[in-house]
């Protein structure tokens, strides 16, 4: 399984973050989307040397996040940023407010595509616009972007576009060709597309992240990219992400973001953030190893113990999009396998009416985590 030395459950729940502190100690948490891995060594001891310098002040206006970025989509994805274009905020989720606060007024339609990251929804309400829903097509055996209903959406009137690449919660990597067509409908609509690619270190072999802002001019021309190190390296609680601009326009909005935006982010974010990037390769292919066979096990797992039950192997990420809807637990069966099983998932409906019956689990755990979750759901039959 790698070199990855994956801390026993009793090792784990001594964490204080809210996926540890959030259920009882009789429950096995699979819903917040933290993993169970230490951290990268290169990533602990950035944060161990800060600590020891008592190095705990303001983030400071240097390039080094931004050019430890930029260098990482280059060797990652043969992507290049131009580090000017890329602006530090505290998070992914407040890099996209900051922005839709940009480009959309009160009252604007904000389109997104369930089952989609729930705070997508919340995100556009916060700035007053209106959510429009444009579904993801197919199912569990294969999802795409809808691109007539986005073309639909669009031509209503559409200012933004929430896109998530790669999609959470059913681990799709979009294909370039529907990338291209997406940059067309934005340009020939007139549609800002803020591309949330949080995930994008984490896509799993067989599958190829390609940048959103790195398919067309007119990607360039409507596109903003919010990238961190936050899923792929566990760094969330740290506070530390970018958004990147790659045309005039939208880097006009992104320079007009508060000038206090660095100062909200983590120092400590940021110090770790580079270290990840810069530092980060090694452990993060055992990490990708690790998600990779957890991914297959799942599926074995289910057909053997929850025959019924549906999934689609995710392309990237360690997030699972189960439908189970077969099992006859109603329309919200993490409700049923909390209490039946003791075993905490996200509910499936949270990320729009696609996700009735459906329930999403964190598989970023150790091989008897995952074996002990399905088998006390099966047992709750
Ligand atoms: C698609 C997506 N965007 C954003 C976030 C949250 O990122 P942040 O903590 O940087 O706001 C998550 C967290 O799971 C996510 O899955």
């Amino acid at each position: 399984m790698g070199n990855l030395s994956i801390p026993p459950l009793a090792e784990l729940r001594k964490r204080r973050s809210a996926k540890w502190r959030t259920f009882p100690d009789d429950v096995l948490p699979l819903p917040v989307a933290e993993m169970d891995f230490p951290l990268a060594e290169p990533v602990a001891r950035a944060l161990h040397e800060a600590v020891d310098r008592s190095d705990t002040g303001y983030a400071a206006p240097t390039r080094d996040l931004a050019d430890a970025v930029s260098a990482y989509a280059r060797r990652a994805w043969d992507w290049r940023i131009d580090a000017d274009d890329v602006r530090t905020v505290a998070d992914v989720g407040i890099g996209i407010v900051e922005t839709l606060r940009r480009v959309v007024g009160a009252g604007d339609r904000v389109v997104i595509s369930p089952p989609v990251y729930e705070p997508f929804s919340w995100w556009v309400r916060e700035v007053g616009a209106h959510v429009v829903e444009a579904p993801l097509a197919g199912g569990p055996l294969g999802w795409r972007l809808d691109l007539d209903a986005l073309e639909r959406a669009f031509a209503g009137h559409a200012t933004a576009y929430v896109l998530c690449n790669p999609h959470n919660p059913v681990g799709l990597v979009h294909r370039r060709e529907d990338l291209v067509a997406l940059a067309e409908l934005a340009d020939r609509y007139g549609v800002y597309v803020l591309s949330d690619e949080i995930h994008a270190p984490l896509v799993l072999p067989g599958a190829e992240f390609v940048p959103f802002l790195s398919v067309s001019d007119e990607a360039r021309r409507w596109g903003f990219s919010f990238l961190s190190a936050s899923k792929g390296w566990n760094l969330a609680g740290l506070k530390a992400a970018t958004v990147i601009t790659a045309g005039p326009v939208p880097k006009r909005h992104v320079d007009r973001l508060s000038p206090h935006s660095l100062y909200r982010t983590g120092h400590l974010g940021v110090l770790a953030t580079v270290a990840a990037f810069n530092h980060g390769d090694q452990w993060l292919a055992e990490v990708l190893d690790v998600l990779d066979r957890n991914r297959r096990l799942l599926d074995e797992l289910l057909a053997k113990l929850l025959p019924g039950v549906h999934y689609g192997q995710p392309q990237a990420g360690f997030l699972a999009w189960i439908d189970f809807r077969a099992l006859g637990w109603g329309g919200d069966p993490a409700e049923h396998i909390l209490a039946a099983a003791r075993v905490a998932l996200n509910a499936g409906h949270r990320y729009g009416d696609a996700g009735i019956g459906f329930a999403r689990l964190n598989f970023g755990c150790s091989p008897q985590t995952l074996t002990e979750a399905v088998t006390r759901i099966a047992a709750a039959r």
